[in-house]
């Protein structure tokens, strides 16, 4: 009966959205038809500077988007267009909102490592009901990119390395912008980007060439999109690199026959900043207006263009391309009925302008805000190591030496790409440390040094500090800008002298904890063999001391894994775990197999690693079912205990391996994951269930299928340590 109910309201609520769906189908349809042509080119251009002719444009509906501006100025700029352009069609302004709008949240790449998609989410509404508070209506994020080589800065931007994990994220964050219904006030449409495999540039350098196959491109790269394509995203952008000899921004293979043919999504391509005119400079287009015309014969629907030199090419040709019958008119038809059809569904034409009144009455409390932001930034901090026990420390410590560039830093903690936040909302380490401990305890706070300094002049008095306090914390890493857009590393040391500091003050033999903060892996070798407690804490935001303290003092037992590789130097990258086996694994006392002279193989730390400060013990290992059909499920068990003395959560990562195949097959993949909250002694089960679609790879003839043979499914709590069972697939 209950199930009956449930079915009843699922049936209607389809119907509601087929019914909505027609009624802006036909209103689309109707004003489409009212447009002349360079209206319609209009609606296909996205401007974000003011120059003396915008008011010109946009009453001649040659604007169709903006970028964003106060609020009055944004009301202004839609007052022209839906009261003086002839056909009243509104603005939408679009711009990007990363990792918070005026709140700061974590930075991706940081979120991802709570491995919390939910709390993620909650994260992305916060910042689209801010955003859209700001007036704007459309957002560039989330960034989706897959990332294995961590010289490429924009890895801060996404989820690391792992194409599952990242479709989790990639839906959670699209249902957080966009809510349940994009016309409600408060959303705002999503864009995934920066499609696709913009994350595999050529050596890390960023809007480099990437070569990969198709094998990859569909396996690792292409499922964080698909994810947000099945969760709505309205919109996708289109990526500066070229793939395998066509750039993204002109690849009609990607833009269309997968995007729309295979994966039926009905919304908005838009490029990325000039990557339509920079086909030029790609050399696979003669000139602006051959540009113009590869781009959207290929399935790019709006150009994102700057005032540079390159600027916009759509506006300027794409009316000439039809005249002269070089492109059909259809194709802007086509592009323009989409832009259209998602201004309806943000609900522009009803309400073009910002509900003052509404934000200020339904904004969510700044106490709430911070409570995410907080609870985030905890769940986002990996422990690296911690030797004897060294964290927590206790509150009522007689002194501390705080020590470092980014201890008493605000500006740096906000990460890049951080929107509207500002540096005076952020917590410092150190005043969320002061915040913390007893009245009692002394923080002896020296600088040490800047981050990219080459003078050792300050360690003197940080050596001082040390010597007269209990601990000492170090807080190290990268400024903001040094990850992020165009912001690619050939060494990943820590910056400066920073790590010359670090090894100074390790000599005089006190306790040292370090905390990084940077935006990818580091390469870390000497601290993680030296210093006894290591904190990996990315760049948190608003709430970095507060969340920083909680685990410092242990109100937070860390439970953040990494979602990317930590190498132990450059010369590894890229670095994954996911990799294929060759034919001579490595072994210790063999020379010919795949391995360095210089090096172990092996990573400094692997993805989905991160300590506790309880242990935790995974067995009993078992499958439902030791033989099944391929169109099979099978159920997996395993108990987890804490056996340690603090309570904490543990997540619990299930990876398979498919033995023998008719391609090579990665060593494991992760296929599911679940965060399990244990106290001290507690022991639960806790169950996955194998689906057939985890099962399937590409074959030779890229066509998705299952072999039979022996599967390996491997639990534990990070992709090194597992315990393992297998099954096999019968025909
Ligand atoms: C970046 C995009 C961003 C766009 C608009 C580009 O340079 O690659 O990620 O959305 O600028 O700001």
């Amino acid at each position: 009966m209950k199930k009956l109910f449930f079915f009843v309201i699922f049936l209607s609520l389809v119907n509601i959205t087929l019914a909505q769906d027609s009624e802006i189908e036909s209103k689309v349809d109707s004003l489409l038809s009212k447009m002349t042509l360079q209206e319609k080119i209009g609606q296909l251009v996205r401007k974000t500077s003011l120059n003396k002719n915008t008011a010109e444009l946009i009453r001649d509906g040659k604007i169709g988007e903006m970028g964003f501006y106060s609020p009055s100025v944004r009301d202004s700029l839609q007052r022209i267009a839906v009261e003086q352009s002839r056909l009243h069609i509104p603005l939408v302004f679009a711009a990007d909102v990363i990792h918070g709008a005026e709140t700061t949240f974590p930075v991706p790449l940081a979120q991802s490592c709570s491995w919390n998609p939910e709390l993620a989410e909650k994260a992305a509404r916060i910042a689209a009901f801010e955003a859209a508070s700001l007036g704007l209506n459309w957002t560039f994020a989330p960034m989706v990119d897959i990332a294995r080589d961590p010289r490429w800065g924009r890895i801060v931007e996404g989820a690391g390395e792992d194409p599952y994990l990242g479709s989790i994220m990639a839906a959670a964050y699209v249902k957080g912008y966009q809510g349940n219904n994009l016309s409600n006030e408060g959303t705002i449409a999503a864009t995934a980007k920066h499609y696709v495999a913009y994350g595999a540039a050529q050596a890390g350098r960023d809007y480099n060439t990437v070569d990969i196959s198709e094998r990859t491109l569909r396996e690792i790269y292409l499922p964080p999109f698909h994810a947000a394509v099945n969760a709505g995203v309205a919109s996708i952008m289109s990526a500066f690199n070229d793939l395998n000899g066509v750039p993204a921004s002109a690849n009609y293979f990607t833009l269309t026959k997968i995007l729309r043919d295979e994966w039926h999504f009905k919304g908005v391509v838009i490029s990325d900043y000039n990557s339509i005119g920079e086909l030029v400079n790609q050399g696979i287009a003669k000139n602006k207006e051959d540009a113009a015309r590869e781009g959207i014969t290929a399935g790019v629907d709006v150009d994102l263009a700057g005032d540079t030199v390159i600027g916009d090419v759509y506006s300027p040709y794409l009316g000439k391309l039809v005249k002269n019958k070089i492109i059909s008119e259809n194709l802007i038809d086509r592009s323009a009925k989409r832009v259209l059809r998602l201004k309806f569904k943000l609900g522009m034409f009803d309400h073009p302008y910002l509900d003052k009144a509404f934000f200020k009455k339904n904004m969510p409390s700044k106490k709430y805000k911070d409570e995410v932001a907080q609870q985030l930034a905890r769940e986002s901090i990996v422990l690296l190591k911690n030797k004897n026990h060294l964290l927590p420390l206790k509150k009522d410590i007689h002194s501390i030496a705080l020590i470092g560039p980014l201890a008493d830093d605000q500006e740096d903690l906000l990460g890049p790409w951080a929107g509207s936040g500002k540096a005076e909302d952020v917590v410092s380490v150190i005043t969320g440390i002061k915040n913390k401990v007893s009245s009692g305890t002394k923080i002896n706070y020296v600088k040490g040094c800047g981050i990219l300094d080459s003078s050792e002049a300050g360690f003197n008095d940080a050596l001082y500090a040390v010597k007269k306090s209990d601990v000492a914390i170090l807080v190290v890493g990268e400024s903001r800008d040094m990850s992020g857009e165009a912001a690619s590393r050939t060494k990943l040391d820590l910056p400066g002298v920073q790590e010359e500091l670090v090894e100074k003050i390790e000599s005089l033999g006190k306790p040292v904890i370090v905390i990084l903060m940077n935006g990818r892996p580091l390469t870390i070798d000497w601290i993680s063999n030296n210093i006894p407690a290591v904190l990996e804490t990315w760049f948190l935001g608003d709430q970095a001391g507060n969340a920083i303290a909680d685990v410092l003092f242990g109100d937070y037992n860390p439970s953040g894994k990494l979602t990317t590789t930590f190498p132990r130097s450059v010369g590894q990258i890229p670095l994954y775990y996911n990799h294929m086996n060759t034919g001579r694994p490595p072994e210790k006392d063999n020379k010919y197999t795949s391995k360095y002279i210089d090096s172990p193989v092996s990573p400094l730390y692997p993805f989905g690693y991160g300590l506790s400060y309880t242990d935790f013990k995974f067995s009993d290992l078992t499958v439902s079912k030791e033989k099944i059909n391929k169109n099979d499920s099978v159920n997996i068990s395993v108990n987890v205990k804490n056996t340690g003395t603090y309570s904490g959560t543990e997540i619990a990562q299930f990876y398979l391996r498919d033995l023998v195949a008719s391609v090579t097959r990665p060593v494991k993949e992760l296929k599911g994951f679940k965060r399990i909250f244990l106290k001290a002694g507690e022991t639960k089960t806790i169950r996955f269930t194998i689906t057939p679609g985890m099962l399937q790879f590409y074959n030779i003839d890229m066509k998705k299928t299952i072999e039979p043979g022996t599967f390996d499914v491997m639990v534990g709590g990070n992709s090194e340590d597992l315990i393992s069972t297998s099954f096999e697939v019968i025909e």
